[in-house]
């Protein structure tokens, strides 16, 4: 049996015991030992460098569970040559010190080679909704977050898998995969968590620097000047995506991928909100690629 570590903290809760697996048969040993006992497991799947948003699902998860699994894996699969994967940051100890705090039991942390051996030949991928979005620039990466997901359901054996809206694409995305797959496991969808000034909290905000930071919040002033308009009759998605825009353009550094106004179920373009309909951003802030997202409710 390979092996299972075990860390203690006294300080805590005075024993607390939190399993930490990198073997894929270990974890799924593990889940159906849970399971056998009649006890639900939830799951967070995660690639680290954890924040509150990543907290607020690890906190769900304790309260609709017996067990809870976090797993910690920066999936080289969804990023593209071009892309951040070697640089992602990374803090194990303080993500296990956190998990522990947050009542995770188990936290499942391989490595590259382990998820992807020699000889990997195989994917999952949906036909249609990861090409709108964030898809039209990152082609392969939602392939490469449906493959590592499904192996993840396979590995972790959950009953209830929790997701941020943050990625709003990802997760219609996951749900989608869940119900084609006829995957039992109940996906939950969480709120956007953000800092004081509005900014969604993502590992990725660790790459800018202070005068970017403060630029970052364009974002979500865009999300406000779209809320409003809509409040105050605006429908018009051209008009309301050229004023958001303008109000990008306006600061330095900034270069836009997408603003789009989509259908929330299909995340097709739409013309006239006249009914709830996403706004989606992503925008780069120097080389950052931050996203955010929010639902416009029409009058
Ligand atoms: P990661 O970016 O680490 O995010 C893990 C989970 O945390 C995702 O469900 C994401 O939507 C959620 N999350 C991130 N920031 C959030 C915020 N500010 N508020 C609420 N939730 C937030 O998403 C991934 O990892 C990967 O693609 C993964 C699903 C683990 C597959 O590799």
């Amino acid at each position: 049996m390979p092996s299972i570590f075990v860390k203690f903290n006294q300080v805590i809760k005075g024993v607390c015991v939190i399993e930490i697996i990198d073997v894929v048969d270990t974890m799924k040993f593990r889940a159906d030992q849970v399971r056998n006992m009649n006890q639900k497991i939830a799951f967070v799947p995660t690639m680290g460098f954890l924040h509150e948003g990543h907290l607020a699902l690890l906190d769900k998860g304790k309260h609709i569970a017996d067990h809870l699994v976090l797993s910690i894996f920066v999936n080289p699969t969804q990023f593209s040559q071009t892309e951040d994967y070697t640089i992602y940051p990374k803090n194990l100890e303080k993500d296990l010190s956190l998990a522990e705090q947050y009542g995770v039991d188990t936290v499942f942390t391989p490595d590259k080679e382990t998820m992807y051996p020699s000889n990997y030949q195989s994917y999952v991928y949906l036909e249609h909704l990861p090409n709108f979005l964030c898809g039209r620039s990152r082609p392969t990466h939602f392939k490469g977050v449906t493959t590592i997901v499904t192996k993840l359901f396979n590995i972790v054996k959950p009953h209830y898998a929790i997701f941020g809206e943050k990625d709003y694409q990802q997760l219609a995305i996951i749900r989608h995969m869940v119900r084609d797959l006829n995957m039992d496991i109940q996906v939950i969808g969480l709120p956007i968590v953000r800092e004081a000034d509005g900014l969604a909290m993502s590992s990725r905000n660790s790459y800018l620097n202070p005068e970017q930071r403060k630029i970052a919040c364009c974002l979500y002033q865009c999300i406000t000047l779209a809320k409003k308009m809509v409040a105050s009759g605006e429908k018009n998605a051209s008009t309301i995506i050229e004023t958001a825009s303008n109000h990008i353009r306006s600061y330095i550094e900034t270069r836009i991928d997408y603003l789009n106004i989509s259908n929330t179920e299909t995340l097709e373009d739409i013309k006239i909100i006249d009914q709830p309909a996403l706004f989606a951003l992503a925008v780069y802030v120097g080389k950052t690629r931050l996203i955010d997202n929010t639902i416009l409710n029409p009058l």
